[in-house]
């Protein structure tokens, strides 16, 4: 069937990922880039692209009728670090192009929709370890309450309007394409580039807070398996837990040291440490194996071998 594809924040850490993967799975011309501003050249290089504010729905509307667009994948989000210092922004962003997107989807504008939720959906008073699908979530930052409100009104629109929407909770991801912006799990990218160009790292997490993570290989093809599953099989559509593996900063430190001895790692924690510790520390991803046969591939060894050798080249 053909089908065309939107990607909104495509020229952030996981949209310019998914942007070449699908270009490359269903070819460049059916998978239109946009986001806010313009991204790097290979990117821009690589297909189609809009400038759109996501909060825009007009713009959105007109975009999505151009392009005959059936699929949106609505990567465009504040992170939670930069969240706490703007909270109104981070809001406004967040919640109103999710909702432009489930309004054009309740419109019958558009088929399906892709949404990123988060491991900030949680907060203090979960539980930290082996953390499940459904407990309790309370989140304490700006960004988790509206990952944890955007759930709610993904689920609600599924229910009340046969929307098609899909999602899953991401661990911190670790890339080489795209850095990251503003999250509390940036760390995990900026050690690999510190090790390579100044030997040393300062880390704003103490050594042994550990949080959930994945190499971004892996959140590219969860989050294709999950769109490429048949409907009836999505039985979460809130979003799903997602798991590869558990990493303190100390653990990502030696990693390094395996293969660049002279590494040095220090900690100077600031405002970030007390978002990393509201968050679980492992995630029980049992929903997703059993729904859409989820499995991760890369642990640290992997990951830090493919960092590296990417970013050395
Ligand atoms: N990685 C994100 C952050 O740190 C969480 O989804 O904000």
């Amino acid at each position: 069937m053909h089908k065309n594809i939107l990607i909104i924040g495509a020229c952030g850490q996981i949209g310019t990922e998914l942007t070449f993967t699908l270009r490359a799975n269903y070819g460049s011309e059916v998978v239109i880039a946009s986001d806010i501003r313009e991204g790097n050249e290979s990117l821009m290089a690589s297909g189609p692209f809009e400038l759109l504010d996501a909060t825009d729905y007009d713009a959105l509307e007109e975009i999505v009728a151009y392009w005959e667009i059936d699929e949106v994948y609505l990567m465009a989000a504040m992170l939670s670090a930069t969240a706490e210092k703007f909270p109104m922004r981070a809001w406004n962003l967040n919640m109103n192009s999710l909702f432009n997107v489930l309004n054009l989807a309740k419109e019958k504008k558009i088929s399906k929709i892709f949404w990123p939720s988060s491991i900030a959906v949680f907060g203090p008073n979960t539980p930290r370890e082996n953390t499940a699908q459904n407990t309790i979530m309370e989140p304490s930052t700006v960004y988790g309450i509206s990952k944890q409100s955007g759930e709610r009104w993904c689920e609600y629109y599924h229910n009340k309007f046969d929307v098609d929407i899909r999602s899953i909770r991401y661990p911190g991801l670790i890339s080489w394409k795209t850095m990251p912006g503003g999250g509390t799990t940036d760390y995990a990218v900026e050690i690999y580039h510190k090790a390579l160009s100044d030997g040393a790292y300062t880390c704003f997490l103490n050594e042994s807070t550990s949080l959930p993570m994945m190499f971004m290989d892996d959140a590219i093809r969860a989050t294709l398996e999950l769109m490429e599953s048949d409907a009836e099989k999505i039985k979460v559509r809130s979003a799903y837990n997602l798991s590869a593996m558990s990493l303190t900063p100390a653990e990502i430190a030696a990693s390094i040291q395996e293969r660049i001895p002279s590494f040095e790692m220090s900690y100077a924690p600031d405002f970030r440490q007390a978002i990393a510790d509201s968050w679980p520390s492992s995630i029980d991803d049992s929903r997703a194996q059993k729904d859409w046969n989820w499995k991760a591939e890369f642990d640290l060894e992997k990951t830090t071998k493919e960092m590296l050798a990417n970013l050395k080249s």
